[in-house]
Parts: structure tokens; C-alpha cells; sequence
């Protein structure tokens, strides 16, 4: 059936979304959200952004929750998710394959800046935590 076959090519590119992965899910045809030239990311405002869209799933301490997986986890590290899986995690959703949690809808409220000040935040968290 193709649409599950295209469903299924979606979540890979998702889960191979290293950085020299990047231009192959362009390639696919994924628009990947590019936040404001010259924009200097928040964290701040980051962490604003991220208690009120994503701490319901993924923690107010970023360890995860019954809804979602922690960020403070070495899956996450950049080399792993590169900035770019946040921008479309929150612009596409997630489709379930690192975890049991199910997935993730996408947070269309948000700009590619807001998503760029809340992925500074996560990355400073995680730093802290030795996850880099
Ligand atoms: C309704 C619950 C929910 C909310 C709200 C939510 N997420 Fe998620 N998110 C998930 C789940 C569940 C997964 C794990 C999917 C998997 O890999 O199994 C996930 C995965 C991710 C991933 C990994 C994507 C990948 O490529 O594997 C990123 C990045 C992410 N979320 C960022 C965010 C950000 C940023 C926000 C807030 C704007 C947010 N999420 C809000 C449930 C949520």
C-alpha cells in the first residue's frame, strides 16, 4: 500500500537524522524550517517556550514524563539529533521508533525561531548534564 510505505520512509528519515543525513531528507522532499538569518538563540526564552509546548511530554526537568522520553538522554546528544530533528519534530511530528510512548503531533503554534531559542535551551541542559 503506498501510503504506508510512504509512512514508513518518513520515520527512517526521522531516525537516521544525523547531520550527514540532512541532505537526504531534503532530497526526499522535506522542507526543513530554517529559523531567521542572524537570529542570536535564546535560552532563555527557550526555556519559556519549552515549559509551555513541550514539558507536558518531555518533563519540566527534561527527564521525560508517561508521555514522552527524556531530552537529558544521549539519544538526543547533537551528534545524534541534530538541531534540524527539532525543527521538524515540532513542524511534522515524531512517528514512534526510539520509544514506547507513541507519537509525537506536531506543535504548529510555533515558529522556527521559537523552535531555535527552545533547542538552545534543551542543548545548554544538556551540556550541563554532560550530554554534548
Ligand atoms: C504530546 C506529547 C509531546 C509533546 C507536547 C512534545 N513531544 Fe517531542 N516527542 C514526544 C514523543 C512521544 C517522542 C518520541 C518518539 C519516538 O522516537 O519514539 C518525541 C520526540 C521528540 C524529538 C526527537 C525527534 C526525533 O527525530 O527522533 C524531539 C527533538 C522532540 N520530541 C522535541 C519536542 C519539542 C521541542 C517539543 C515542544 C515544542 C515537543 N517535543 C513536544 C512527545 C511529545
Amino acid at each position: 500500500m503506498p501510503m504506508t510505505r510512504a509512512r514508513i520512509g518518513r520515520g527512517a528519515v526521522i531516525a537516521a537524522l544525523s547531520g550527514a543525513m540532512i541532505s537526504s531528507a531534503a532530497a526526499q522532499g522535506w522542507t526543513i524550517p530554517q529559523p531567521s538569518p542572524g537570529l542570536m538563540p535564546n535560552p532563555a526564552q527557550g526555556k519559556a517556550l519549552y515549559a509551555q509546548h513541550c514539558a507536558a511530554c518531555h518533563g519540566t526537568d527534561l527527564k521525560g514524563s508517561d508521555k514522552g522520553p527524556p531530552m537529558l538522554h544521549k539519544v538526543y546528544e547533537p551528534s545524534h539529533h541534530a538541531n534540524m530533528a527539532f525543527q521538524l519534530a515540532v513542524a511534522n511530528g515524531v512517528r514512534a521508533h526510539h520509544w514506547q510512548f507513541g507519537d509525537m503531533a506536531p506543535v504548529p503554534e510555533l515558529t522556527p525561531d521559537d523552535v531555535a531559542h527552545i533547542t538552545a535551551f534543551v542543548r545548554g541542559e544538556q551540556r550541563k548534564m554532560g550530554i554534548r
